[in-house]
C-alpha cells in the first residue's frame, strides 16, 4: 500500500504585515530583515485562529483532491498553537468540516510538525488503518512571539497548509519514505517562556538565534545525506527539495553543503516568513498544479526540541 499526495490546500490570515510596516520601536528595517532572513513580509491572524485557517486549508486540499470531506478518516494537524488547551484542534477542524467518522488529534513537534504528521498518516495507511488522510501544519505564532523582541517577531508568520494522502496499490506516485528525529538536550534553545503546567500562561518565544542556525544547517545535511543514502540516490535524483522555510541564508548554506543546485529548491519565505509546522505544507500547495510531473521531492525540517526530519515523495 503506498499513501500518495492527491491534493493541497492554503489559507492566510486577511492583514499582510511587511518589514517597513513593523513598529518603528523595534529598531529594526526592511533591509536587515531581508538580508539577515530573506523575510519581505507575513501575514498576521486578528479575527483567524488556527483552526479557521486550518479549516480552509483543508477544504481547498479536499476538493482539489476531488473529494468530500465524509472521504476523510484521518486528520492529523501538527501545531504549536492550537485554539484551545484542549480539545485539539483537529477535532475542532472535524467538526467544521462536518467528519464524524475516523479519527482527529494534533501533533507538536513545531517547525517539524508537518512532517512528523505526515509520517504518522503515513503509517496509518500503510498498515491499512486509514484510507484517506487530511495532514495539516497550522499555526498562529504572531499570538506567541514577543512583540518588544526584534531578534525573534519579525521572523515568524501565520498561516496554514493542507494535503490529502489517498491508499493506493501499486501505484507509482507517493510516500518513498519518512523520518523523525529528536534531540532534548536542546529544549532550552527555542522555548516559549511559560506553559499550562509550569506559569499557566503561554508564555512567549525565546531563541538563541546562532545555535539554531548551526543545528538548522547540520540536520538539514545530515538528513538529505541520509536520504540520499537510503534510496541509493544522488542529487541528479532528486527534482525538487522543499526545506522548512526559518531563514533564506540556513536554506542557502545547506545547499552550498549539499551542492544543490539552486534551481531545485523551493524558497518562500520571502512571502510568508516562517509559519513553522505550515510552511512545508504551504510550499506543497504553490506545487500543486504539477502534482503527477514534479518527480522525486525532498521535504526536510527542523525545530525546536530539537526536532528533525524528511520525507521522500514521488510527486
Ligand atoms: N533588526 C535589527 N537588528 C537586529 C534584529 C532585527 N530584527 N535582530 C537582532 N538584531 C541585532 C541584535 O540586537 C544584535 O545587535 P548588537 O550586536 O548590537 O547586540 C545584532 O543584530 C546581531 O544579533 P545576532 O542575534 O547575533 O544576529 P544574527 O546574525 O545571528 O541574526 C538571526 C539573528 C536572524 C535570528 C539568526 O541568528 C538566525 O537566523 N538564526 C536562526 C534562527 C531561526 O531562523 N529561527 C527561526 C525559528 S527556528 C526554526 O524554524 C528552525
Amino acid at each position: 500500500m503506498n499513501s500518495v499526495l492527491i491534493g493541497a490546500g492554503m489559507a492566510l490570515p486577511r492583514k499582510c504585515l511587511k518589514n517597513d510596516e513593523l513598529p518603528k520601536e523595534l529598531g529594526t528595517s526592511d533591509e536587515w530583515i531581508v538580508q539577515r532572513t530573506g523575510i519581505k513580509q507575513r501575514y498576521i491572524a486578528e479575527e483567524e485562529t488556527t483552526s479557521s485557517l486550518a479549516t480552509i486549508a483543508a477544504r481547498q486540499a479536499i476538493n482539489h483532491a476531488g473529494l468530500s470531506p465524509n472521504d476523510i478518516d484521518l486528520i492529523v494537524l501538527a501545531t504549536a498553537t492550537g485554539d484551545y488547551t484542549f480539545p485539539a484542534t483537529a477535532v475542532v477542524v472535524q467538526k467544521e468540516l462536518g467528519i464524524t467518522n475516523g479519527a482527529a488529534f494534533d501533533v507538536n513537534a513545531v517547525c517539524s510538525g508537518f512532517i512528523y504528521a505526515l509520517d504518522i498518516a503515513d503509517s496509518y495507511i500503510k498498515l491499512g488503518k486509514s484510507k484517506c488522510a487530511l495532514v495539516i501544519g497550522a499555526e498562529t505564532f504572531s499570538r506567541i512571539v514577543n512583540w518588544s523582541d526584534r531578534s525573534t517577531c519579525v521572523l515568524f508568520g501565520d498561516g496554514a497548509g493542507a494535503v490529502v494522502l489517498q491508499a493506493r496499490n501499486n501505484y507509482g506516485l507517493g510516500i518513498q519514505s519518512c523520518r523523525i528525529y529528536s534531540d532534548g538536550t536542546y529544549t532550552d534553545h527555542l522555548i516559549t517562556t511559560g506553559g499550562i503546567s509550569t506559569t499557566q500562561t503561554v508564555g512567549y518565544v525565546t531563541m538563541q538565534g546562532r545555535e539554531v542556525f548551526k543545528f538548522a544547517v547540520e540536520k538539514f545535511v545530515s538528513a538529505f545525506e541520509e536520504l540520499l543514502n537510503y534510496h541509493k540516490m544522488s542529487i541528479n535524483d532528486i527534482d525538487l527539495v522543499i526545506p522548512h522555510q526559518a531563514n533564506v541564508r540556513i536554506i542557502k548554506k545547506f545547499a552550498e553543503i549539499a551542492k544543490i543546485p539552486e534551481e531545485k529548491i523551493l524558497i518562500n519565505i520571502d512571502k510568508y516568513a516562517n509559519t513553522s509546522a505550515a510552511s512545508i505544507p504551504l510550499a506543497l500547495n504553490e506545487v500543486k498544479n504539477k502534482f503527477g510531473s514534479i518527480g522525486n521531492t525532498a521535504l526536510l525540517s527542523m525545530g525546536s526540541g530539537f526536532t528533525w526530519g524528511y520525507a521522500l515523495i514521488r510527486l
